[in-house]
Formats: C-alpha cells, sequence, structure tokens
C-alpha cells in the first residue's frame, strides 16, 4: 500500500490559499431607507405588521460536508429561540448526517466544539431528492403546485412580510450546489426574486449566502428596488471557508473527522445567539460578521460582501430573526467577539481533509484504512482529471498561449459572469458528456465555461474540443451518468 504523504495535503492547501485574490471592497455607505416610519417594534409578532418566514437550505450532502447541514440546523434553533413560528420556517436539508454511521453520536448535529445538538427537532420538510432547486424556488414562489414531494410548506407570505433566506453550500461562479442535480444558477435565482417581489408579497427580504464565490451570484445581476439586502460570505471569485476542521484552532471533538460548520455562517449565528436583536442592526451585523470571516489577512478568510437594497440593512435583525428573550440585557457590543482567529478549511478542500483525517486515526492496515486512501486517492485523481481536461480544452480552443488567460478572465466588478445563462448551461452539458461529472470542486471551472460563452465559442466547437480532450470517460460517481448533469 503507497502511503500518502502529508506534504501532499499541505501543498493542496497551500496552492488554494494563494488563489485568493485580494479585491478592495466597495463603499460600504448607508442610505437610510426612506419611508422610515414603516419600522416598528418587532417582538411579538403583530398581525397588522406582517409575519416572519424563513427558508433555510443545505445544497450538500455526504459525511465530508457534514458543516452545511449543520449550519441549517443550527439557524434553525436560533430562529425558533428568537420566536419564529415552526410554520413559518421552511428546511431543505438532505438529513442524512445525523445518521451517518460516521457520526459519532448518532442522532446529534453540533455546529461548534462544545455545542449542544442543534438536530433536535428540525422540520423534515424538504429531505433527500426533494431537495432540489424546483423545490426551492416553488417555496419562495409560494406555489404549491410546482413542488415535487416535501411537507408543502410554501412561503405563503402578504405584502407586510419579511422574509429571510439562508443557503450554505459548495458554490462556483454562477452556480450554487444541489444533492440532486441540477445546480442553481444565478440568473434563474433572480428571476425568481424578480418574480416574487412583482407579486407583491413581502415588504423586505434577507438574504444570506454562504458558498464558494458565493458574490458572482448577486454581483451585476441583483438590481436595487427589489427591497432585498443581500449579503455574502466570499466575493465573486474566491472560496469560502470551513471551519472547527480537525488539526485547525479550534478543533472539533477528537472523534470528529469533519469540519462542524462554515466560517461566514457560524460568524453570523453565533453573534444572533447572544444578542438583543431588537437593538442590533443588520448592518452591525454585516460588519462584525466581516472582520471575523476576513479572519485576520484573508489567508484564511474571505471579503464578505452586500447587495440589493443595502439601506435596509437599518433595519434591526429581529424584523428577520426574532430575539432570544433572555439576551434582552446582552446588547451589541462593537467587537463583542473576542474570539482567537481560527484557522479555517478552504470549502473546496473540506472532503480532502475528511478522508485525511480518516486515513491518519485509522488503524494500520484496516479496512477503514484502506477504503480511507482509495476515497482520497478517488478524489484527488478526478481533481486533477477535470483541471487537466479543462486546460487542454482552452488551449484546444484559444491556442497554447491565450488559452489559460482567456479561462481565468475575470470580469470588472459590477459585470455579470456571463451574458447568455442557457449558453452557460450548454457548455456545462457539453463538457460533463465529454469529461465525466464536474463535482463539487469542479464547480470552480464554472468561469472558464463562462469565458468561452463569453468568447463567443459555438456548443459545436466544445463538443469537439472536449471529445479531444477527454479520451477516458470517468465512471462510477465521476460520471455524469452517475447523479446526471449539473445543468
Ligand atoms: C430598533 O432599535 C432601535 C434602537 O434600539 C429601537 O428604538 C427600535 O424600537 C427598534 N425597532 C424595532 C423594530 O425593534
Ligand atoms: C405555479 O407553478 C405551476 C407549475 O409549474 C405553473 O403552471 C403556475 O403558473 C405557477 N403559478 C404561479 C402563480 O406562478
Ligand atoms: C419526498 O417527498 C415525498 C412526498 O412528501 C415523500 O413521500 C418522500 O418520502 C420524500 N423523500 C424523501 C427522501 O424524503
Ligand atoms: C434585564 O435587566 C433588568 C434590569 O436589571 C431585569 O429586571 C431583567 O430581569 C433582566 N432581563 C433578563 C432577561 O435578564
Amino acid at each position: 500500500m503507497t502511503p500518502i504523504l502529508p506534504g501532499l495535503i499541505l501543498l493542496l492547501l497551500s496552492a488554494a490559499g494563494s488563489a485568493v485574490v485580494g479585491r478592495d471592497i466597495p463603499g460600504n455607505a448607508i442610505r437610510l431607507p426612506s419611508e422610515a416610519s414603516r419600522f416598528f417594534r418587532s417582538g411579538e409578532d403583530d398581525e397588522s405588521l406582517g409575519t416572519r418566514w424563513a427558508v433555510l437550505i443545505a445544497g450538500s450532502n455526504g459525511y465530508w460536508n457534514y458543516r452545511h447541514q449543520s449550519d441549517v440546523c443550527h439557524a434553525y434553533q436560533l430562529l425558533r429561540t428568537g420566536g419564529i413560528k415552526e410554520e413559518n420556517i421552511i428546511v431543505f436539508m438532505y438529513d442524512d448526517i445525523a445518521f451517518d454511521e460516521e457520526n459519532p453520536r448518532p442522532g446529534v448535529i453540533i455546529n461548534s466544539p462544545d455545542g449542544d445538538d442543534v438536530y433536535k427537532g428540525v422540520p423534515k420538510d424538504y429531505t433527500g431528492e426533494n431537495v432540489t432547486v424546483n423545490n426551492f424556488f416553488a417555496v419562495i414562489l409560494g406555489n404549491k403546485t410546482a413542488l415535487t414531494g416535501g411537507s408543502g410548506k410554501v412561503v405563503d407570505s402578504g405584502p407586510n412580510d419579511h422574509i429571510f433566506i439562508y443557503y450554505t453550500d459548495h458554490g462556483g461562479p454562477g452556480v450554487l450546489g444541489m444533492p440532486t442535480l441540477p445546480y442553481l444558477y444565478a440568473n434563474d435565482l433572480i428571476d425568481v426574486l424578480k418574480k416574487k417581489h412583482a407579486s407583491g408579497t413581502y415588504k423586505s427580504l434577507v438574504f444570506y449566502l454562504e458558498a464558494c464565490e458565493s458574490g458572482s451570484i448577486f454581483e451585476g445581476l441583483l438590481p436595487e428596488g427589489l427591497n432585498i439586502y443581500a449579503t455574502t460570505a466570499a466575493n465573486a471569485e474566491e472560496s469560502s471557508w470551513g471551519t472547527y476542521c480537525p488539526g485547525e484552532y479550534p478543533s472539533p471533538p477528537p472523534e470528529y473527522e469533519t469540519c462542524l460548520g462554515d466560517l461566514y455562517s457560524v460568524a453570523w449565528m453565533e453573534d444572533s445567539d447572544i444578542h438583543n436583536l431588537q437593538t442590533e442592526t443588520l448592518h452591525q451585523q454585516y460588519e462584525l460578521v466581516k472582520d471575523r470571516t476576513a479572519n485576520g489577512n484573508f489567508a484564511y478568510g474571505s471579503h464578505v460582501m452586500q447587495y440589493g437594497d443595502v439601506g435596509l440593512s437599518e433595519d434591526n435583525l429581529s424584523l428577520y430573526m426574532g430575539t432570544n428573550p433572555a439576551n434582552d440585557n446582552y446588547t451589541f457590543v462593537d467587537k463583542n467577539s473576542l474570539r482567537p482567529l481560527s484557522k479555517a478549511v478552504n470549502q473546496r478542500d473540506a472532503d480532502l481533509v475528511h478522508f485525511w483525517d480518516k486515513y491518519l486515526k485509522a488503524p494500520e492496515g484496516s479496512v477503514r484504512k484502506a477504503e480511507a486512501q482509495k476515497q482520497f486517492v478517488g478524489a484527488m485523481s478526478h481533481r486533477m482529471h477535470i483541471d487537466h481536461s479543462m486546460k487542454l480544452i482552452g488551449k484546444l480552443l484559444f491556442g497554447i498561449e491565450r488559452g489559460p488567460e482567456v479561462l481565468q478572465t475575470v470580469r470588472p466588478a459590477g459585470q455579470p459572469l456571463v451574458d447568455d445563462w442557457d449558453c452557460l448551461k450548454k457548455m456545462v452539458r457539453t463538457f460533463e458528456t465529454h469529461c465525466g461529472s464536474l463535482s463539487q470542486y469542479g464547480m470552480k471551472h464554472m468561469r472558464s465555461l463562462a469565458n468561452i460563452c463569453n468568447a463567443r465559442i459555438q456548443v459545436e466547437q466544445l463538443n469537439e474540443a472536449s471529445a479531444q480532450a477527454c479520451t477516458v470517460f470517468p465512471s462510477g460517481p465521476w460520471s455524469s451518468l452517475h447523479r446526471g448533469f449539473a445543468a
């Protein structure tokens, strides 16, 4: 059996770190909302003042992605403690974590090293195969006839209501993951939000989004005037980060071989957990989360961004999350989270960290050790295959010199990733037809496929180049025949 060198993973992590490109954060000037009179006390639900709704969604499955479902469970508990009614919270999670054989505490999910169980009582509205883009959109739009499976709970909101949407998972330029393919594409989400606005069924909507390149979901796409305020864990061109990971500080209890949370997600939730949210504004939370997620110098952190109607961030958090009465006396204190900087793991490498930790801890010569090695090597080889194929395709399409440059071009801030989203989707299917599933890791190549569209390459040309580049079709879980196409 070939031992895997620890150097390999170090090399990998540092390569990922160096890909993080810094960018100035646009001015965060706050415009005061024009209709200040619409603000009201929001401790208790007053019928005439609207209902608070929440949609919580984890887009992944698999034990190595423990943290996304754990984040969503934590968010659910937070909202319930804040007084939001269960009937107004819609939860999407694959629900394969709590009873996974790898879970050291069966039936329990934690979101921080010494945290309590956050799984208990979480409703199973949309689980397993029912966690889909189609159901997510139908729930936001309150369209029950568009649902396939699930509990049937939707955001049945009215004009005075407030909606909070929280999504956490892997992503890539212009896309967010889903456990059942296809993925969610930014333009489709923006269309749904515009439709929701046009239906006049909310007063304001807040969207918190954790994923790699999450800024690309709103950058140049979310207009002002929809009464939507969004913040994202990362800008349009950098990864977001897992936290409470094995081997990092602070680390999970030793029996956990997986990250427990995500940096941006844990930052907003641990802030909301302890404060009086009637007196803390969205903006105050944004500033604090931005600080904590930057994690010192961005080497192990990302740029938290805000989009849409930034003026809404003058609202109190309780308007969206309620507030825990026990925190009435804990008002917001700037820099309250005087915690040491944490080590974090790039979202895209968290699966490798899991396989690696499992490998290290498994007894010498055990079936478990062999299995962990196989998983690690399998994931690594597919990464190399996808990276290599994409690079080659770039060279075939644009020449040896220009290829890499065209694929890596990042459009200036304020511009969307791609002009023709249907083209992007066709390119994704074409690539996957020849080269296999992009998979979670391969989402990072969405920008390359988008740039191929922006360069007005025709689908037939990519078809030909992919056929040349990918002579061997990946099998098993890496085949696009296994789970379907990402678009
Ligand atoms: C928001 O906070 C301010 C300042 O503490 C307070 O006066 C106001 O009543 C709060 N509004 C809501 C809607 O809770
Ligand atoms: C709800 O979804 C169904 C099925 O997709 C669609 O035909 C209908 O137009 C939708 N209703 C509204 C109000 O958008
Ligand atoms: C999906 O929803 C249907 C209808 O509610 C349900 O019967 C089925 O069990 C759900 N599937 C999963 C995996 O939860
Ligand atoms: C907050 O402080 C006030 C005044 O000291 C006290 O009466 C009240 O019980 C406290 N509330 C909570 C929830 O601790």
